[in-house]
């Protein structure tokens, strides 16, 4: 939906109003805390404020974590920096900020949804949400960052590509055939009248700059291909059966290699393929938009917004973000090295604990309301938000959520992820809600997006907690708005 100007405009002071803080510390040589989270939002969110605060040589540190806590606010009491930003996160931790550090300046520039309101003048929020607007779809953290950067320095707007890098890695490409809309329309619009970008409408699976066509097609997973998802032999007989030839010579061919008529072909095979497994509302997922990062090299992942995402997100949950960080800031060689290498390595991963979780049936449990998956010590804490991401689209019951867990070695805690469906959230489902209500009784915590939330409790009190996510999101598809019941909301 397109949002009024208004609050367009009122969401672009408030930028500025960070822009005015952040450049202010500059001017009297403060040194600032850049905080980010770890997925590729996050680290493109910290790189845009970084690239920023490089061009004026101003003295700044950046740190990606998975979440605030009270480790992280032991840092900052203990190196007391002039300026702390939180991107990609923050808005979730106000009351712990007002707490603990109430007398720090802190810039906040994120897109989640938010607990607790801000009356603290030290703190400077920026956040989608506080003028109506959805932080799931609307803009991201990168995109936030970006707001805040333009109104820095008008030249900053040459961050705009990975912008939209950071908004493709949370999967904001909801608006019709997988465009972005709202605020990242804008950043778009920057981004393509500086060169920077081009959009096209095309098929849009992963890996269409490097990838051999049969590859491409067995790694997509979004849409879901049930029974070539996965399966490289299956994608290499279905391309086959179409007389799609796979090789040019001795070169495979990648999908920019094809034909109009074959993308054609293609595409409507795919779209029968899907009717035929009742996944017809996948099929207006095939064709989109696609993000084409102009200045990158031709058949290099980071020539495709979407493809560039997954290296930057792999480097976060291989927990090397500083590779992420500098590919952001420019770098093209030995970071982008070890990135890709990170990315061949989450790569394994990621298939290493789908094949595990489908190995047992209590691995993959279904409830009244919900699906669970419990990823115990086996899935690392940092990967089950994309094994939640991965396995949500490809289960029998749509509606139905998807709340996996595992383990935090040596914490005592179960690190949470849930993902819903966009047919989920129409029903009235709200994740960052319900997984906030479900787990502070328990001594934990929990929030995000409507679509996709994540969060932490005690491991002692996991039962407890899906006990109670179960009932709340059972109550949510009965259109009970339980953050009415809830006085923080
Ligand atoms: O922390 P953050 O906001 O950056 O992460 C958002 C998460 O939500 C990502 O893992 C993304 O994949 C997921 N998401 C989603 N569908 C959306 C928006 C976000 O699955 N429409
Ligand atoms: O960790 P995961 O990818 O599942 O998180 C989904 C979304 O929920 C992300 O946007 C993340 O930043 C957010 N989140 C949150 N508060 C938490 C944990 C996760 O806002 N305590
Ligand atoms: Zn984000």
């Amino acid at each position: 939906m397109p949002h009024d100007s208004q609050a367009i405009e009122a969401f672009l002071a408030d930028a500025q109003k960070a822009a005015n803080v952040i450049l202010e510390t500059v001017q009297n040589d403060g040194f600032i805390h850049i905080f980010s989270h770890l997925d590729a939002d996050g680290i493109t969110a910290a790189g845009v404020i970084g690239r920023a605060l490089f061009r004026l040589d101003a003295r700044f540190r950046i740190r990606i974590t998975q979440w605030v806590d009270e480790k992280i606010i032991g840092e900052i009491i203990a190196d007391k920096p002039e300026l702390v930003i939180l991107t990609d996160f923050g808005s979730g931790y106000l009351d712990l900020i007002n707490e603990k550090i109430p007398d720090f300046k802190v810039v906040i520039l994120d897109h989640h949804q938010a607990a607790g309101t801000n009356q603290n003048p030290n703190i400077t929020q920026v956040n989608p949400h506080m003028h109506g607007m959805d932080g799931a779809t609307d803009v991201s953290g990168s995109g936030v960052a970006y707001f805040a950067a333009r109104a820095m320095d008008k030249r900053n707007v040459d961050s705009a590509p990975i912008a939209l890098v950071g908004a493709l890695g949370d999967m904001q490409d909801r608006y019709d055939q997988r465009k972005l809309g709202s605020l990242n329309a804008l950043i778009v619009e920057d981004a393509v009248n500086a060169k920077l970008v081009s959009v096209e409408k095309d098929l849009t699976f992963f890996g269409r700059e490097t990838r051999p066509i049969h590859r491409t097609l067995a790694s997509t997973t979004n849409p879901f291909l049930p029974g070539i998802s996965g399966e490289e032999d299956k994608s290499l007989a279905f391309l086959s059966s179409l007389n799609i030839p796979l090789k040019d010579g001795d070169r495979w061919r990648a999908l920019r290699d094809l034909t109009a008529e074959e993308k054609k072909r293609l595409c409507s095979a795919l779209a029968d393929y899907l009717l035929s497994k009742g996944l017809h509302y996948e099929i207006a997922n095939l064709i989109g938009h696609i993000y084409i990062l102009n200045t990158e090299e031709p058949w290099t992942p980071l020539r495709d917004a979407r493809e560039f995402a997954v290296v930057l997100n792999s480097t976060g949950r291989m927990e090397r973000p500083s590779l992420g960080i500098a590919v952001c800031m420019g770098d093209r060689e030995s970071g982008l090295d070890e990135a890709n290498k990170a990315l061949e390595d989450y790569r394994k991963s990621i298939n290493k604990y789908l094949i595990w979780v489908w190995e047992k049936p209590e691995r993959l449990r279904e409830l009244e309301n919900i699906y669970v998956v419990n990823g115990e010590d086996f899935v690392s804490e940092k990967i089950i938000g994309t094994i939640s991401s991965i396995l949500v689209s490809g289960l029998p019951n749509v509606e139905k959520p998807l709340i996996a867990y595992a383990n935090v070695p040596g914490e005592g805690l179960a690190k949470l992820s849930s993902r819903s469906t966009a047919l989920g959230v129409n029903k009235g489902i709200n994740l960052g809600v319900a997984m906030r209500l479900a787990a502070e009784p328990l001594g934990g915590k929990g929030g995000g997006h409507n679509i996709a939330a994540g969060g932490q409790v005690p491991l002692d009190k996991i039962d407890d907690f899906v006990t109670a996510v179960n009932e709340l999101v059972g109550r949510q598809l009965k259109g009970e708005k339980l953050e009415e019941d809830d006085h923080k909301a």
